[in-house]
């Protein structure tokens, strides 16, 4: 046998951190389809789940995954942190399955359940210059439009919308 080593577990129900409590409504698993479209590619349909889980640490643990709709074959995937502040700013860092890493930063309105994030880095990437995306609660779904410019497309355009419901 190996040697034992002492370890506590995490805390299994954290308590919500008062800096996230704002957000709290994202806590949990989203799934739903979306719609992908850009100038340069053919439109088309994916299935996605978003878990938004926490630790009692003032961020949000997040991580998407997607999938081909008829075949239930993986595609994009990413996961990150999002950061929000007391001030309705907000930060997050995400990185993509094809090594692309964004850092996002914008608002969110606790009320309207609005959060709107454009790039202020995007690395490792080819083609893409900028990203924009924006969450907003409609009729109790999570939905999204995530837009971005490349090389080849530089005014920013829709590439991805969606809607998701709570598990
Ligand atoms: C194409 C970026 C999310 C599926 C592309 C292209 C870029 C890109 C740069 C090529 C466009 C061109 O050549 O002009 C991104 C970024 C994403 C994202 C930055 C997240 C912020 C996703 C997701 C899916 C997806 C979630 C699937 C559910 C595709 C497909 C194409 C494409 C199918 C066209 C075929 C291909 O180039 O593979 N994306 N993408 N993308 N993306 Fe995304």
């Amino acid at each position: 046998g190996g040697k034992s080593i002492a370890a506590a577990k995490p805390a299994t129900s954290p308590l919500i951190h008062p800096v996230i409590e704002p957000l709290a409504y994202l806590l949990g698993k989203w799934t739903g389809e979306g719609e992908g479209d850009f100038p340069t590619i053919n439109s088309f349909r994916y299935g996605e789940e978003l878990t938004f889980t926490h630790s009692g640490k003032p961020a949000i643990a997040y991580t998407q995954k997607t999938w081909k709709l008829n075949s239930g074959e993986p595609m994009h995937a990413e996961s990150g942190y999002w950061r929000p502040k007391p001030d309705g700013s907000i930060e997050v860092v995400i990185s993509h399955i094809n090594g692309l890493v964004e850092v996002q930063k914008g608002t969110y309105d606790a009320n309207d359940k609005v959060i709107n994030l454009k790039s202020s880095l995007v690395g490792n990437a080819s083609k893409v210059n900028a990203i924009t995306r924006d969450f907003k609660m409609i009729n109790g779904n999570l939905t999204y439009v995530v837009q971005m410019s490349t090389n080849h497309t530089p005014n920013i355009q829709q590439h991805l919308k969606a809607v998701l419901s709570k598990l």
